[in-house]
């Protein structure tokens, strides 16, 4: 049984409540520290630079950083608050303060496992880190290793200033005789991009009897959602202008990887001059859409396709 003089002691010993009300401001000053940290250790993980890692060790780090960082900091952040929001009305009424210290015990042993599974999780972004080859590893091979056909978008619109940017990569691309046959048609309206999807949808099944997955399971299924879409044409007769198209469009998404952005060739789009849409393009009749190409904040992750490798022949 508890002596009266040790309970006396016990409370003598017991931090002041300013000290345990600064204790919490300081928890809460580390955590908004912390979900920097965190958006910049996933920044740093999705940076293309560590595309020449295996997947699956990125994978690990990135869970990692979502299961400790994820729902559980703003937990602890809302319980502090809430804390806090007591320390008011335990002031304001004058009541006991012996259930309030209580929560503030627990609440500092969240504190610290939490504080304790951050470590593990800074100690994995380092061992990522240190994996990556810096002095092997070349910017413009990550980009092209990192591109992918994305088939689902934000709403995010692109920004122009990177719009601009992204076009004039594919205007350095090379062209036969320097022809430089590309004409770009450029359309930010996603509900024009929407009607136009079900229009040439409407063309791919009905004219050219297409059947395709997507078509009733997408609400865009030519376009998948992208805010943007670039068509790109070429003058009629000129035998050279697929290729030269396809080197533009390559250099178009790769830029647009650069600057963070996804996107998608649409072969499919060229049966827009199938609709009665396609007018509203503007399109001379003497130019032909060659291809169109998605493009916007990706939101999905699809896996890469393996590439076949029993295509080369190699001399001496
Ligand atoms: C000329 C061309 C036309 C394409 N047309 C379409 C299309 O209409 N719709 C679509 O979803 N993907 C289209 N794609 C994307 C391909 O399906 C994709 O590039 C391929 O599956 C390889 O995947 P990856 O780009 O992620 O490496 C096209 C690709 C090319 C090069």
């Amino acid at each position: 049984m508890k002596t009266l003089s040790a309970v006396k002691e016990k409370r003598l010993l017991e931090p002041g409540i300013e000290n345990v009300h600064r204790e919490s401001l300081e928890w809460l000053r580390t955590i908004s520290f912390w979900k920097e940290e965190s958006m910049f250790y996933t920044d740093f993980i999705n940076n293309s630079m560590f595309q020449n890692i295996a997947l699956n060790d990125k994978r690990d780090v990135a869970d990692l950083i979502n299961l400790i960082l994820g729902d559980r900091l703003n937990k602890i952040e809302k319980d502090i608050r809430q804390h806090e929001k007591k320390l008011i009305e335990l002031i304001k009424e004058s009541s006991s303060d012996v259930e309030y210290r209580h929560q503030h015990k627990l609440l500092g042993n969240d504190f610290s496992d939490f504080e304790k599974q951050m470590a593990i999780c800074k100690k994995s972004v380092f061992e990522l880190f240190k994996l990556v080859n810096f002095k092997n590893t070349s910017e413009v091979i990550n980009i092209i290793n990192n591109r992918r056909s994305v088939r689902k978008y934000k709403k995010e619109s692109v920004e122009k200033k990177h719009l601009e940017q992204i076009i004039n990569a594919g205007r350095m691309a090379p062209s036969a005789m320097n022809k430089q046959p590309w004409k770009f048609y450029v359309l930010n309206d996603s509900e024009k991009i929407r009607s136009y999807s079900t229009e040439i949808s409407k063309v791919a099944e009905n004219i050219l009897h297409l059947s395709l997955k997507s078509l009733h399971k997408e609400e865009d299924p030519i376009f998948h959602g992208a805010p943007t879409v670039i068509f790109i044409t070429a003058e009629e007769g000129n035998e050279w202008a697929p290729l030269d198209i396809g080197m533009c469009s390559q250099n178009i998404m790769l830029a647009a990887k650069s600057f963070g952005y996804d996107s998608c060739p649409i072969g499919l789009a060229k049966a827009i001059e199938k609709t009665s849409v396609y007018k509203e393009l503007q399109i001379p009749e003497t130019e032909k859409i060659i291809l169109a190409i998605a493009l916007g904040h990706g939101n999905e992750n699809p896996p890469v396709h393996p590439r076949l490798t029993n295509n080369i022949v190699y001399f001496n």
